[in-house]
C-alpha cells in the first residue's frame, strides 16, 4: 500500500464518501492537500477552508499566534487579485466606508438585508446577518450560513447550531446572552468554500458588528472563521489552545479571540469535545478578566 500522504488522504476521502459521509473533518491536512484531494463543490462546514492569503510574514506563523491581520475592512486582501468591477463584482452597492459609518447595529442589519456586494446575493434565500444580545460579552463567529440558516435567515439553527447551543449552555453561556454571526452573511451555493472576494465584500459588516456589540471576547468556531479573522493559514489545531487578538486595523484596540473547533467538526470527532470545553473555559476566564 502506498505511504504517500496524498494517496492515503484520497483513499480515506473515497472510503468515507462510500460510507455515506458528506461531512468530513480535514483540519489536520493542509489546505493544499484538501484542495488536491477533494473534488470541486460541496465542502463540509468546519473543514479547512481555502484561506484568505495572509500578509507577508517571517517565521512559522504557528509561532507568532498573537500577530493580527492589519487590514481595513473592505480593503484588498494582501496577495489577492484586485476585485473586478463587473456585474460579478463585490464592489457593488454600498461601499465599505459607508458601512463603517452606519450608526447602529439595526442600521447595519437593514443595509445588509439588501446587500448586493457580491455574487451570493443572486443565490441566497435570506441574508443571515446575526442575532443575539446586542450588548453581549461574547460574540460567536462561524463561517457562513448553511441550508437551514439560508432558509430561516437565522445563524446556527441546523444540526451544528443545536450542538453549539448545548456547548455554550454547558459552559455557562446561554444562547440568548451571546451574539451569534458568521464571516459571510449569505450561503455559498452547496456550502462551497467562501471566495476571498466574498470575504472582502462581507467583512465590513462583521467589523461593524464587532464595533457595535463591543464584545469582551470573540469565539471563532472552525478553521475558516479563525483563519480569516486572524489572517493566517495556520491550522485550527495549532491556533486553538490560546488567546489571540482580533485587530482588523492598527488603530483598532483589538478584541481577544479564542479559536476552537467548529460544532460540525465535533459531530464527526466527538473526541474533540474536551478541547472545545477547555477553549470555552478560556473564553470565560478571558471575559472575566477583560
Ligand atoms: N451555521 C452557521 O450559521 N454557520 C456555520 O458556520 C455553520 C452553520
Amino acid at each position: 500500500m502506498s505511504g504517500d500522504p496524498k494517496e492515503l488522504l484520497r483513499r480515506y476521502l473515497k472510503q468515507r464518501r462510500e460510507l455515506g459521509d458528506d461531512e468530513l473533518v480535514l483540519d489536520r491536512h493542509t489546505p493544499a492537500e484538501v484542495r488536491a484531494a477533494v473534488a470541486e463543490g460541496e465542502r463540509p462546514r468546519g473543514a479547512a477552508p481555502q484561506p484568505v492569503p495572509p500578509p507577508p510574514r517571517g517565521p512559522d506563523p504557528g509561532d507568532a499566534p498573537e500577530r493580527p491581520l492589519h487590514r481595513r475592512a473592505g480593503a484588498p486582501v494582501p496577495g489577492s487579485t484586485p476585485m473586478p468591477q463587473a456585474a460579478d463584482s463585490p464592489a457593488r452597492g454600498i461601499g465599505a466606508d459607508a458601512i463603517r459609518l452606519l450608526p447602529t447595529l439595526d442600521a447595519v442589519r437593514d443595509v445588509s438585508l439588501g446587500c448586493p456586494r457580491c455574487r451570493l446575493a443572486e443565490t441566497r434565500r435570506h441574508v443571515v446577518f446575526g442575532e443575539g444580545d446586542p450588548n453581549a460579552e461574547i460574540m460567536v463567529v462561524g463561517e457562513a450560513p448553511g441550508e437551514e440558516e439560508d432558509r430561516t435567515g437565522r445563524p446556527f439553527v441546523g444540526k451544528a447550531g443545536k450542538l453549539l447551543d448545548l456547548l455554550l449552555a454547558t459552559a455557562g453561556f446561554e444562547r440568548e446572552r451571546v451574539y451569534v454571526c458568521n464571516v459571510l452573511k449569505c450561503r455559498p451555493p452547496q456550502n462551497r468554500n467562501p471566495k476571498p472576494d466574498e470575504v472582502e465584500a462581507c467583512s465590513p459588516y462583521l467589523l461593524r458588528q464587532v464595533e457595535m456589540v463591543k464584545p469582551r471576547v470573540i469565539v471563532a468556531f472552525g478553521a475558516f472563521a479563525a483563519q480569516t479573522l486572524l489572517g493566517t493559514d495556520t491550522s485550527i489545531g495549532k491556533l486553538r489552545g490560546r488567546v489571540h487578538l482580533y485587530q482588523p486595523t492598527p488603530e483598532h484596540e483589538g478584541v481577544p479571540l479564542v479559536p476552537t473547533y467548529h460544532p460540525a467538526a465535533l459531530l464527526r470527532n466527538p473526541g474533540w469535545v474536551r478541547a472545545v470545553w477547555d477553549d470555552l473555559q478560556r473564553v470565560r476566564s478571558t471575559a472575566d478578566r477583560a
